[in-house]
């Protein structure tokens, strides 16, 4: 691959900039992330170091207006980072630890280099302190992508035109809370507890402490070592409550420029095959190599990934999409993820927005990594597992059959929304509703299915993928009730993907009715469901059935459902729910005078006093989104099972009825809309494609990004690009292509793992490359289905093949 696009940069410091930076410079390995934060730096409105694992949360309460608000959080850890230099005291009067918001005259170059191909951020620092002199600063991190359990932070100063002693701190700072969001600030944060601190001789200092109710045992352990200077240094230790480090004087001199390494094991009480977190972390850190070797093992493991995910999309865009799959792979990293108990967090490791919870964002997620790494498919599938009984007592307490899955989900799988939140622009907490999002069900049966198609991994969907898929069907078939006015059966009292709508304007009680995003996707559901149990193994259907105790006469009551649910239409285009179409219309263009940025008109109506509960304006798509989930032809059968007709007509007046009523105030609406849109082979895809594009890089939603990217948006453009534009789908055993391309991005290369085997697909105007690599085993061609004919292709044999559409 080309080397270019492989670093992301930024040049210059800008303390506004900062925050974002520090999210989009994230270092992770699925198991921990820690954001890029300046490690001379404390937190404050600049810097915000944060340190998470996966999965890792705990639970607190706030008493707020009158009311406990019990909230369960991501837990920002220790931070390790610590590491802070001046030129010695004695070498002048005021003796000023550097940072780089201090003295910004005296800052003379400030460059953060993201190395996306190695894993490493480096950071070029050159400042002249009050007396003159020049210092460079040139540091480098990792978090380890092999090693699961490390990270390291080497730092090598010089002395340009000076010689005397340089002082050096390097700490483990237990001072953290979770204060990463300004809008959380009225919430208690403070999750860390019994926290110690102490030193083994000579380099190693450590930190212990544990979650205040989930009870997690946390221990860091930090070896800092400056090599040949050793002999030369003075160093000391300090042990504080909170923190621990050691001190370091070294001679400097321009031609003997001083390197600190910093070498961090990080371990807790949940890690598989260790006596303690504490002998672990410790054992680990004094067993630990050097920077260069770390760096070698480090660099080779992403090697493998990059590999394995191997993409080529030309220009900025290209930029962006490697960037997107940098930091997915590493908050969902194929090679240690699969062995932990954790979901797709929407906000990625690399901050504390949404509190690290998972939402319905894994379907824009699960889709690409079944194509290039199916067993952390699985692995993901197998958090909704296991959280399968605390659905189905969700589903229990609200007077339903089947599972019930939360809308927020974090460590057990009980509802984790919030039942207010804080509008940032009126200071005013209001009521959350968004918990009647009970379509989540139906991204989790999605996946399963998908997943299932993609890999034939009939072992996890007969078993326990049936068995989520199948209760979640109970689920829909149970809430969905007979309507004797409408003759069909309908679902009442939901929110759908657009969260502006909670409710009708002037109810008395959340939730609308007939949602057709949750209705369409029900019905799916139940003749998947249904499909699954005609195709099942009798024993395996036997075996489902007992054990979830299903009734024959069941699936006569799912079959029928799936025929009679209601769809609602106004004015020849699909509602969004029922009296969609009778609400007021928006003055769009008043509200885009007088505010600019409307992505979050909920907030801006709110703050005025109003609700966007009373006009057709919707945050993101929502009647779209079948346009993203199902082709043309699926969704057209899908609507023909329940006895609606959707033509070309009505679905492209649909379209443009949402387009032209929605804010886009959710990353994941450009990622919807541009895939709709190029699948329609229409102009506008592109503009969607780039605000997608533009969503985390440029921080699209105003500030968001700081508190954690948006994983779903991020891998959702991934999946665009390879699903959608390629209209790659993979089922009956073969790769389905059927190109879109948007003009603008014509020309793309990518590879997709298909039953086992790396296959290569390029595009170009006019022209599909495929190759398959030769393969020693059986030698079974992959089939091609393009244009409606089968194309199969040996192992070890390329073809270029030419395209209908351009
Ligand atoms: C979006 C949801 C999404 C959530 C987490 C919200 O702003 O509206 O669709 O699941 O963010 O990413």
């Amino acid at each position: 691959m080309a080397d270019s696009g492989w670093t992301w940069e930024y040049e210059g410091y800008d303390p506004r900039a900062e925050r974002l930076r520090e999210a989009l410079c994230t270092l992770g390995n699925g198991c921990f992330a820690t954001r890029g934060a300046a490690p001379e730096a404390v937190a404050g409105p600049a810097h915000y170091p944060g340190t998470y694992a996966a999965g890792l949360y705990n639970r607190l309460t706030t008493p707020l207006a009158g009311r406990r608000l019990e909230h369960e959080d991501i837990v920002n850890l220790p931070n390790w980072l610590p590491l802070r230099f001046r030129p010695h005291p004695d070498e002048g009067p005021d003796g000023q630890w550097f940072t780089p918001d201090q003295d910004p005259e005296g800052l003379l170059r400030y460059r953060q280099v993201l190395d996306l191909r190695h894993g490493t951020l480096t950071r070029l620092l050159r400042y002249r302190d009050p007396h003159g002199r020049h210092l460079g600063v040139e540091q480098s991190r990792l978090v380890h992508m092999a090693d699961p359990h490390l990270a390291a932070l080497r730092t090598t100063f010089t002395a340009e035109d000076w010689s005397g002693t340089i002082e050096v701190e390097s700490a483990l700072d237990g001072m953290v809370g979770n204060t990463g969001v300004a809008r959380y600030r009225d919430l208690a944060s403070n999750h860390l507890t019994r926290m110690t601190t102490g030193a083994e001789e000579p380099d190693v200092v450590w930190l212990r402490c544990r979650t205040s109710d989930s009870d997690v045992r946390v221990v860091l352990a930090a070896r800092t070592t400056c090599g040949e200077w050793e002999g030369a240094a003075e160093r000391r230790v300090w042990l504080a409550d909170f923190t621990a480090g050691h001190g370091l004087t070294l001679p400097i001199a321009p031609e003997r420029p001083v390197t600190v390494e910093k070498t961090v094991a990080l371990h807790t009480s949940r890690d598989a095959a260790i006596s303690s977190p504490f002998s672990a972390a410790l054992d680990r850190v004094r067993r630990a190599p050097g920077y260069d070797e770390l760096l070698a093992s480090h660099a080779a493991a992403w090697e493998r990934l990059w590999r394995q995910a191997e993409l080529e999309v030309p220009g900025e865009a290209g930029h962006i999409l490697r960037l997107h799959l940098f930091h997915l792979l590493q908050t969902l990293s194929p090679h240690h993820t699969t062995e932990l108990d954790v979901g797709v967090p929407a906000r990625g490791l690399h901050g504390e927005a949404y509190r690290g919870h998972v939402f319905w964002d894994e379907q824009f997620v699960l889709p690409y990594l079944n194509l290039h790494f199916p067993e952390l498919s699985k692995s993901l599938l197998t958090y909704r597992y296991r959280r399968l009984p605390a659905a189905r007592r969700a589903a229990r307490a609200a007077g339903f059959d089947g599972a019930m899955y939360p809308w927020q989900s974090g460590s057990d799988g009980r509802e984790e929304t919030p039942a207010t939140h804080l509008n940032p622009r009126s200071g005013r907490w209001v009521p959350d509703n968004s918990r009647l999002q009970h379509h989540v069900g139906s991204a989790v049966a999605y996946n399963v299915w998908r997943y299932g198609q993609a890999t034939g991994d009939t072992e996890f969907t007969h078993t326990k993928g049936a068995e989520m898929l199948l209760e979640i069907a109970r689920f829909w078939a149970d809430i969905a009730r007979w309507d004797d006015h409408h003759e069909r059966y309908r679902i009442l009292g939901v929110v759908g993907p657009d969260e502006y709508h909670e409710g009708y304007p002037q109810a008395a009680k959340p939730g609308l009715d007939d949602n057709a995003y949750t209705n369409v996707t029900a019905a799916w559901v139940l003749a998947r469901a249904l499909e699954l149990v005609r195709t099942l193994p009798a024993s395996r259907r036997q075996e489902l059935f007992e054990r979830i105790r299903l009734r024959p006469e069941e699936l006569d009551r799912w079959d029928e459902v799936s025929r009679r649910l209601r769809v609602p239409f106004h004015r020849g285009v699909i509602s969004q729910f029922d009296g969609y179409g009778e609400l007021e219309e928006l003055d769009w263009d008043h509200y885009r005078e007088r505010y600019g940025d409307i992505r979050r008109l909920d907030r801006i109506l709110e703050s005025e006093g109003d609700t966007a509960n009373r006009y057709q304006a919707s945050k993101q798509a929502d009647v779209l989104m079948l346009g993203y989930l199902f082709a043309p032809g699926e969704l057209r059968d899908l609507f023909a099972r329940l006895g609606y007709g959707l033509d070309d007509e009505v679905w492209r007046r649909t379209v443009d009825y949402y387009l032209a009523r929605t804010s886009h105030g959710s990353t994941l609406s450009g990622v919807v809309h541009a895939w709709v849109l190029a699948r329609a082979r229409r102009g506008e895809a592109w503009t969607h494609l780039k605000e997608a594009l533009a969503s985390d890089v440029a921080d699209l939603q105003g500030g968001t990004t700081a508190e954690g990217i948006h994983l779903g948006a991020v891998a959702g453009t991934l999946d665009l690009v390879q699903r959608g534009l390629a209209g790659l789908e993979t089922r009956e055993g073969a790769l389905w292509l059927d190109p879109a391309p948007v003009p603008e991005l014509a020309e793309f290369g990518f590879s997709v793992r298909h039953r086992g085997i790396g296959v290569r697909v390029r595009m170009k105007p006019g022209q599909l490359w495929i190759g398959v690599p030769p393969w020693e085993e059986t030698p079974v061609p992959v089939r091609v289905m393009l244009d409606g004919r089968a194309v199969d292709i040996a192992p070890g044999e390329e073809r270029l093949l030419p395209l209908r559409h351009g």
